[in-house]
């Protein structure tokens, strides 16, 4: 390819000649060529003003960034924690023989280019392959040998349909929540004018990875077949990832309800019973919730389900109920009350209840939030800005995508409140580069808000401003952290920043900067609605509110779940999540991802506080099996820890993968307990003397295993089980 080919300077073209348009830039070339061949580099770092080092640099540094072409197919299986606790490797080597190359290879005919990877943030569908963009979700080795049908699908994310927002409403006379009330009540006439049958299909990525789209066509197709009026919406998953594909049903005079594993074959039974009196869903037979006193129809009332009556859902209380792609749902479901009485009220009263509730970073952190943006609006120095950090970037983490997919307008709530409170003007909206989904969903419902007068020169028609911007992340577990993501966003390598300066004093650009995790913002709105007391209330006195969970491995009931903070792993587990299918006893759980620990099954009744004895992390929890090797997941860890090392400090690059060969050492070792001693002296070091928390949480999961699981650390390895 070549400059010559016509299609990069045009691409070139639509950005502004400015450095921190790089990464954009790379994503938009990258897009169009399939790769970063060097005259794109050339040509980019030219239009951009960026040295070709430094852009070469950049372009090397981000694992989606691709210098080299792939084959006109990519296959790529996931051998993270929870894919390879459930077959996740034997994938990988299944369609490794069946396509005769080796992970990272390319068929000699160019045809097919295979892929291992640590982690598609859909861990609760698992084990997982990416097929040409593509999530497949719950594969068997009876699907290698038919992957073919699934070449060359579109990708997983569908086009944007433009926004069907309200007109704005900028009439400065009004108050903020008499504006709201002039937009709910012209989306209430517009609901009026829709069918009175709703189906709402949970096409969030975890459900498309296992047939909802069919399943959405299937009902398209069979409602006007059979001469009903209905109307079959895409909404996003509520986190019931382990019973996808699942359609949630609104009628008038029937009780809210949801229909679970409903096959496309079922389409015309369940048909049947939306359109038959008094048929029961069980008698098809279909599973499903009530949200009723009693059963109804054969479904289980939401306080009878196993799944369910923990729960405690107030971020997630629209997922799946609502359409995340529109305004008017959102709007009638009560969002952007909090963000209008605010206005109304001033950032003081914001900040005070956000303290109240005693809310902390949900980014692993626990940082509390008020304290940052008290800090961010009292620092000199403007404009100031609020970046919400969409990185998740953890294998094993999946909670913010499911919140961003479900509910975009409260995410953005969230931002906006935050900005407000903390003095800022101008927003960024921080997305990981591969969560498509999550993108175009918040990308929409900016549009919507911005063409309802909601965000932008003027919000809700007050004189106060914020513009808000989206950003993809390019890959790396380091770009989660906040400095890193901030050099990203400024258009360099995601290499942390020595702190102080912090940046609520020295941010984005030298000026006081607000980072938050999408979890905690997501908070902010009901926090400021129903007041911080109230929802401190939900948790416990170290960790209030209510907490996100991704739940995944082997267990009955993966998914997303949001319970009162506090809580037990034994809760989560067996209660909510039912344990390993196979009923046997779980011998402990990865808590938290890389940066977390492995907590073993003497620990479950412990409650989940931060920087207690038991820490929910960022809140990513997979379960580990009887059977399974405790000392491969550490491995596994550990070895994702190492090669993200970005090889700033010399205790990270150096230390982790020399931690990692004295792990590997210990079996055979001569004298087991001088290399125990010397991995935890090694390990000391590493987690004083690394600059960021990924260098500093790496050895954590060795340390605490080598603590707990003792003997299984010496003993000579058996089968490779994870
Ligand atoms: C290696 C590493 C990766 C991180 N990844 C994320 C991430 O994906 N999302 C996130 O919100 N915070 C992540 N963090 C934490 C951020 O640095 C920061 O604490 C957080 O975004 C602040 O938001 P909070 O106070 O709302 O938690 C990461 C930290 C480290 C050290
Ligand atoms: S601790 Fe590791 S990831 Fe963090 S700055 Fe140092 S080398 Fe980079
Ligand atoms: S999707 Fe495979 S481990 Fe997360």
């Amino acid at each position: 390819m070549g400059q010559e080919d016509g299609r990069l300077q045009p691409i070139l073209d639509r950005f502004p000649r400015e450095r921190h348009w790089l990464l954009p830039a790379l994503h938009a070339v990258q897009h169009a060529l399939g790769y970063l061949p060097g005259e794109a580099l050339a040509a980019t770092g030219a239009h951009l003003r960026v040295p070709a080092s430094e852009v070469y640099g950049v372009a090397t540094h981000y694992p989606e960034f691709r210098l080299t072409p792939r084959g006109r197919h990519t296959i790529r299986a996931c051998t993270g924690v929870s894919c390879a606790l459930l077959g996740g490797r034997a994938l990988l080597d299944a369609v490794a023989r069946r396509c005769r190359i080796e992970p990272g290879g390319t068929t000699a005919d160019g045809e097919i280019t295979l892929e291992a990877v640590d982690c598609f943030f859909e861990c609760s569908a698992a084990p997982l392959l990416e097929i040409d963009g593509r999530y497949r979700g719950r594969v068997t080795p009876d699907d290698v040998p038919r992957l073919e049908r699934w070449f060359g699908a579109p990708g997983a994310a569908g086009a944007v349909a433009p926004p069907t927002a309200s007109p704005p409403v900028v009439a400065p006379a009004l108050s903020a929540t008499a504006a709201l009330a002039v937009l709910v009540a012209r989306a209430a006439e517009r609901r009026r004018m829709r069918p009175a049958l709703r189906l709402l299909v949970q096409t969030g990525t975890c459900g498309r990875a296992v047939g909802a789209e069919p399943l959405r066509d299937a009902l398209r197709a069979a409602l006007p077949a059979r001469g009903a009026a209905g109307e079959v919406v895409e909404g996003a998953c509520n986190g019931m990832c382990y019973a996808a594909p699942l359609c949630e049903v609104s009628r008038d005079g029937w009780p809210r309800l949801l229909v679970e594993r409903l096959d496309p074959s079922l389409v015309p039974a369940f048909v049947d019973c939306l359109l038959t009196a008094d048929r029961d869903f069980g008698s098809v037979p279909l599973g499903g919730v009530v949200w009723a006193d009693a059963g109804w129809r054969g479904l289980t009332p939401v306080a009878a389900h196993p799944f369910w009556k923990r729960q405690e859902r107030v971020l997630l209380a629209r997922a799946g109920v609502i359409d995340p792609g529109e305004l008017d749902d959102a709007l009638l479901h009560g969002g952007y009350t909090a963000l209008a009485s605010a206005l109304d009220g001033g950032p003081a009263a914001v900040i005070e209840q956000v303290k109240a509730a005693g809310l902390q970073g949900r980014g692993g952190a626990f940082f509390p939030t008020a304290l940052k943006w008290q800090a961010c609006r009292d620092a000199p120095g403007a404009p100031k800005y609020v970046v919400l950090n969409g990185e998740e970037g953890e294998p094993g983490i999946f909670k913010d995508r499911h919140l961003m997919e479900a509910d975009p307008h409260l995410v953005l709530e969230g931002v906006l409140l935050a900005a407000y409170a903390a003095g800022a003007s101008h927003a960024i909206l921080y997305v990981h580069g591969e969560a498509d989904l999550s993108a175009e969903r918040l990308e929409r419902a900016v549009a919507q808000a911005a063409a309802a007068g909601i965000v932008g020169e003027r919000m809700f028609g007050r004189p106060v401003s914020c513009t808000v911007e989206l950003r993809r992340g390019a890959g790396g577990f380091v770009l989660g952290e906040e400095t890193a993501l901030l050099e990203s966003i400024e258009g360099r390598r995601a290499l942390p920043r020595a702190r102080p300066p912090f940046p609520v004093e020295s941010g984005l650009w030298g000026k006081p900067t607000v980072i938050n995790n999408v979890e905690t913002l997501a908070a902010v709105p009901a926090i400021v609605s129903r007041g911080g007391g109230w929802f401190a209330g939900l948790g416990t006195a170290k960790a209030p509110g209510t907490k996100l969970f991704g739940l995944s491995g082997p267990l009955a009931r993966p998914g997303v779940v949001e319970v009162r903070n506090g809580v037990t792993l034994r809760a989560l587990l067996e209660e909510v999540g039912g344990g390993a299918p196979d009923g046997q006893a779980l011998q402990g759980a990865v808590v938290g991802g890389p940066s977390g620990m492995i907590v073993p099954a003497a620990l479950f009744d412990v409650p989940m506080e931060p920087r207690q004895r038991v820490s929910p992390g960022t809140g990513g929890i997979v379960a580990i099996p009887a059977e399974a090797s405790v000392v491969e997941i550490v491995r596994t860890l550990l070895a994702f820890n190492a090669s993200e090392s970005c090889g700033k400090c010399t205790p990270c690059r150096e230390g982790t993968p020399r931690l990692l060969g004295l792990l590997d050492e210990l079996p055979a070792a001569a004298d087991p307990a001088a290399v125990a001693t010397r991995v935890r002296e090694l390990g000391t070091a590493i987690r004083l003397a690394s600059l960021c928390g990924l260098g500093q949480a790496a050895p954590q999961a060795l340390l605490a295993g080598l603590e707990t699981f003792a003997a299984a650390f010496v003993a000579r390895p058996g089968p490779r089980s994870a």
